[in-house]
């Protein structure tokens, strides 16, 4: 299966097999970030991500086929990212898989990109049905239970901001720079995580979601009244804040488990974390102690393919392919698409 993603800032293609087991290879998988292009704005530039991928989409998907040994007409079927995403850039990868599979004959799988970050860790891991992702990246941040392919539940998510982007709303007002995740984690690790005490929001609900801009804009309040800013200032503030969505994170995670366990009792409860945030080690390893606390098992795909990447989706398509499923070729690009 080739893979292709451009539904956010960055250009990638993979090859990936899938055998009658079920167990999958990744042959190639090649990204290539746009990161460069958008640090001068502070985040991405929808209209400078599409034509990104329109300059560059041609090679990655060469250098994908020749690193996988492969021509073009040696794949059994083309996948890409149909949505959820910035539309020109879904439009752009989606039009070449369409055009590619047309001209090839070969079936074409549209999809869903957070249906590509909930399957991962069956190609990484082989992680077995039933299990439960928490997916926290720049653009999502939610509980989903994945009971099959094709069969999913979301159970809660963030009612305004994604995780990732408080990560980097924080760093953009303590002038950290993008990707602020990186950089806040960094700063935190000289900083006081006790010295404010930020909020928690919704913590105290029973229900699964997020809420992370009441939280951003104490961040900002305590930074105005402190301003000017010393450097030890600084990373008191990160670690503070990187101690309250821990907590967070932790705290919903331990409640989604335990529901989890509640409605599959015989099943072993498996958390899988997805998206750019699992690279944030304060909070990976709040989740190891959530789990070695309540019994239950902790899967964390190598970074490369938590971050957005083309092998997660040629995955999704081998898994939806297997099944029979395919796509027609007039399949619409969908800037908002749920699970
Ligand atoms: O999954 P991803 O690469 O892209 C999408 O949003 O789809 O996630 C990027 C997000 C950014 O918001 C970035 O700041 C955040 O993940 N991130 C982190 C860390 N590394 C990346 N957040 C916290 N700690 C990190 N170490
Ligand atoms: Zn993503």
């Amino acid at each position: 299966m080739l893979g292709i993603e451009t539904s956010c800032d960055e250009t990638a293609a993979s090859v990936v097999v899938r055998d009658e087991s079920g167990r999958g290879r990744i042959r190639s998988n090649v990204v290539r970030s746009q990161l460069d292009e958008h640090a001068a704005f502070g985040g991405v530039v929808p209209e400078l991500a599409a034509r990104a991928h329109v300059e560059w989409l041609d090679h990655i998907i060469a250098q994908a086929m020749d690193e996988a040994g492969l021509a073009l007409d040696e794949v059994d079927a083309i996948a890409a990212t149909a949505g959820p995403g910035l539309i020109g850039g879904v439009l752009v990868g989606l039009t070449t898989a369409k055009a590619l599979a047309a001209s090839l004959g070969k079936p074409l799988l549209a999809v869903n990109h957070l249906e590509g970050h909930a399957l991962t860790a069956r190609l990484t891991d082989g992680v077995a049905f039933p299990y439960l992702m928490l997916l926290v990246s720049g653009g999502h941040s939610q509980f989903v239970l994945v009971r099959g392919v094709g069969d999913y539940e979301r159970w809660g998510g963030t009612i305004d901001d994604a995780l990732g982007e408080a990560f980097d709303k924080v760093a953009k007002l303590l002038s950290l720079g993008h990707p602020g995740g990186p950089a806040v984690e960094r700063i935190a690790r000289s900083g006081d995580p006790k010295r404010f005490k930020f909020p928690r929001p919704l913590l105290r609900e029973e229900r699964l979601d997020f809420s992370f801009s009441g939280l951003k804009t104490a961040v900002r309040l305590q930074a105005e009244a402190l301003a000017p800013l010393s450097d030890q200032d600084v990373a008191d503030i990160a670690a503070s804040f990187q101690a309250a969505v821990t907590d967070i994170v932790a705290t919903r995670s331990r409640q989604a488990l335990e529901r989890f366990k509640a409605e599959f009792g015989g099943a072993p409860a498996q958390l899988v974390v997805a998206g750019g945030v699992a690279a944030n080690q304060e909070i990976s390893a709040a989740l190891r102690a959530v789990v070695a606390e309540i019994g239950a098992r902790l899967v964390v795909p190598p970074i490369a393919l938590c971050t957005d990447n083309g092998a997660m989706i040629a995955w999704a398509g081998a898994e939806r392919l297997a099944l029979g499923a395919h796509d027609k070729l007039d399949v619409a690009a969908r800037p908002r698409w749920p699970l």
